[in-house]
């Protein structure tokens, strides 16, 4: 058994609450692989901003459970090392999907965990919850629910349509499951084709995507005054990154993800969680891409990681300056 507070690891109660107070949102970034831990970890502290490494069941498996646990101590340390004196990061279970997932992570040193019950029937979505918050209460590691679908894929979570959030159900949820926050779906997707061109409007030769349903998202805060709000399926799938990497041999059709200026909107609400992956991967291919078409001869994964390293440390500050609006939120 491992106790995150032993990593230097933290919780999201209190950096919820500021946030929530403060009209912004914490970046929960997931991460498989050193070069997007290192690039968290230095945006993160060129900010000052606390942030949320998260992983999924998937990405568990891809990295080796006991591996990703050294690597977020390491992510602390790495902070302290590049002059940050107090860190504020986040060890988080993305999607867990059992009582028994979710217990592994915290037994490892995980600082927070989400179960996913939402495609469970509304009572055993309540009790799954409630047993997992029982269990990380006891070590004081906060728990994030879910309420309503998201569509896309997400490791090995699929859901072919999305399934609004109904704000009559959150208080009941909230009250009973004990959660310390609850994701909602408002029209975000997980991936890189959140939509289809047919359900866009074309402006300008651009395609602009449905708004998010700011109007349940406001019902929702009305009914739960300051309870934490987390949204998943955030990335916004930047153009450049897609006609880099069609532009040097991929094949990305339609990718379309949230415009940013609606999650800087929805960052100042009780939005106080916005998760991005796509959005890193997309970084991450296209400078690979880009750096092996201009130097065939190259075949030291040093030689295109490091730009790619560079090129996700680029997003993730963008992300936190411009959209989140986290910068300058450590405690001290
Ligand atoms: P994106 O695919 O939009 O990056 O969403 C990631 C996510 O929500 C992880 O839970």
């Amino acid at each position: 058994m491992v106790n995150y507070k032993d990593l230097g690891l933290v919780n999201t109660r209190e950096m919820f609450k500021r946030a929530v107070a403060g009209g912004y949102a914490i970046p929960a970034f997931n991460f498989n692989t050193m070069e997007q831990m290192q690039a968290i970890v230095m945006a993160a502290v060129e900010t000052k901003s606390p942030v949320i490494m998260q992983v999924s069941k998937g990405a568990r498996n891809y990295a080796n459970a006991t591996i990703l646990r050294y690597m977020a101590e390491g992510a602390v340390a790495y902070a302290k090392e590049l002059g940050c004196a107090h860190p504020e990061i986040v060890l988080h279970l993305d999607h867990g999907d059992s009582f028994e997932l979710c217990k592994d992570c915290i037994d490892m040193g995980f600082s927070s965990v989400m179960i996913d019950g939402s495609h469970l029937p509304y009572e055993e979505n309540v009790a799954l919850a409630k047993k997992v918050v029982e269990y990380a209460h006891q070590f004081d590691v906060t728990v994030e629910a879910e309420l309503g679908v998201l569509a896309g894929v997400e490791d090995e979570v699929s859901a072919a349509e999305s399934h609004y959030t109904k704000p009559e159900e959150v208080i009941d949820f909230a009250t009973r499951t004990g959660c310390d926050s609850l994701a909602i779906s408002i029209g975000t997707s997980h991936g890189a084709h959140k939509f289809t061109p047919e359900q866009c409007t074309l402006v300008n030769g651009v395609l602009v995507p449905p708004p998010l349903a700011f109007d349940i998202l406001h019902e929702i805060e009305k009914k739960l005054p300051g309870f934490p709000i987390v949204l998943h399926g955030s990335s916004s799938v930047p153009m450049d990154e897609v006609n880099t990497i069609n532009q040097y041999g991929g094949k990305l059709e339609a990718a379309i993800g949230i415009p940013e200026e609606q999650l800087r909107e929805a960052s100042k609400s009780a939005v106080c969680k916005i998760n991005i992956d796509s959005d890193s991967r997309l970084a991450m291919t296209a400078a690979i891409r880009k750096h092996l078409a201009e130097h065939p001869g190259d075949f030291d994964p040093r030689q295109y990681l490091k730009p790619a390293r560079e090129n996700m440390k680029k997003m993730y500050i963008h992300k936190i300056v411009n959209v989140l609006g986290s910068d300058g939120k450590l405690a001290q």
